[in-house]
């Protein structure tokens, strides 16, 4: 029977298909799974969404009506998705717990390299033929403290890199990761890492406890000049407190892969719509902060695992097999 995939772009769509090929029929859609969307998977057994699928009750109650009976979510991060109600629906979920580390982790580098060092504002200059450097000095990083909330897989290869900067690390973690303290990691309260990193990237899930992780004492405690990376999830940061520092001139650099009221705008063309978001619409017009849509994952690597992860994970469940991707078992 056909499985239905939401929020497949055009060019993640050729992975899906060869990694379904022989195995299974596969029907992709570019739209995400909501409220709205979710009646066109009726009928459909199997569906497999996106990063920022609304799995929510009301969506899951749509679903299990037209007969979805499995949800093979093509992500690691699950906070969209309502387990307890899929458990009572007797919805299997399963996501993909490992991918590549290294392409979300070296796309931080990306933005923490890019705001330390003003490379967007350079080449909007170049291209205007503007060639000062009037702006656009940066730091050297080598020496410098790195910071890293979450030291997992992610947080891990961030921190490997940092150490081939040359940056003393700091880390903060429920668990010690050996890895991270064999690299001279050493673990600090929350506070005192924010006080001394130069450089802060986050690296934990999005759950009830971490919810605003960075609210706005956790801002305060941060240096003036710090560098500020969330390659995780935007509910992570309470962006309004954060628009409020910046405000103030804080500061070095902020990038941000994720924001947290970016369902429905991250993936999609909206430049031809009203702008609804203020707080996204006053983030982006700072000169120190870099917004990108949700795409530290997206590398042919990364996408290649997550789509022949996401096809296993449906072999599994096809067979009756239990795997570590696996978030709520077939009943
Ligand atoms: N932007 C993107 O494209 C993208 C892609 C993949 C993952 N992510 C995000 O990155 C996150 C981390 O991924 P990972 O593969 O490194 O996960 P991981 O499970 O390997 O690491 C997460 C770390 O967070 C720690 N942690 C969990 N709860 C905590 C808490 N309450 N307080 C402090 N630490 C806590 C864990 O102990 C673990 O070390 C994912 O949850 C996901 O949200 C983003």
């Amino acid at each position: 029977m056909e499985i239905l995939a939401f929020g497949v772009q055009a060019d993640e769509q050729p992975l899906i298909e060869q990694a379904f090929h022989g195995r299974e029929e596969i029907r992709c859609v570019d739209v995400f799974l909501n409220e709205d969307t979710a009646p066109i998977a009726a009928g459909h057994e199997i569906v497999s969404t996106s990063v920022n699928a609304d799995l929510g009750a009301d969506v899951l109650e749509i679903l299990a009506a037209g007969g979805t009976r499995m949800v093979a979510q093509r992500s690691t991060g699950f906070n969209n998705i309502d387990l307890a109600t899929a458990e009572r629906l007797g919805m299997t979920v399963a996501r993909v717990s490992y991918y590549s580390p290294y392409s979300v982790a070296e796309f931080a580098w990306a933005l923490a390299m890019a705001v330390n060092r003003r490379i967007v504002r350079a080449a909007n200059r170049t291209r205007d033929f503007d060639f000062r450097l009037q702006g656009l000095m940066g730091r050297d990083l080598h020496g410098r403290t790195a910071g890293v909330l979450g030291t997992g897989k992610i947080g891990e290869a961030f921190a490997r890199i940092a150490h081939g900067f040359g940056m003393r690390l700091l880390g903060w973690d429920v668990a010690e990761n050996p890895a991270c303290a064999e690299l001279g990691m050493r673990y600090v309260p929350k506070d005192e890492l924010l006080a001394q990193s130069d450089l802060i990237t986050l690296h934990v899930p999005l759950m009830a406890e971490t919810r605003h992780l960075i609210d706005a004492p956790a801002l305060k405690a941060m240096r003036d000049d710090a560098i500020l990376v969330n390659s995780s999830r935007g509910g992570l940061i309470d962006t309004v407190a954060l628009v409020g520092e910046l405000r103030a001139g804080r500061f070095a650099g902020v990038g941000l892969d994720v924001y947290e009221a970016e369902a429905g705008l991250f993936f999609l063309d909206k430049s031809l719509e009203p702008v609804e978001d203020d707080t996204l619409a006053r983030l982006v017009t700072f000169p120190n902060v870099l917004v990108t849509s949700h795409q530290a994952y997206y590398t042919r690597d990364a996408v290649g695992q997550i789509v022949d992860a996401t096809a296993r994970n449906v072999l599994d469940y096809r067979e009756g097999r239990r795997s570590e991707n696996v978030l709520v078992p077939r009943g």
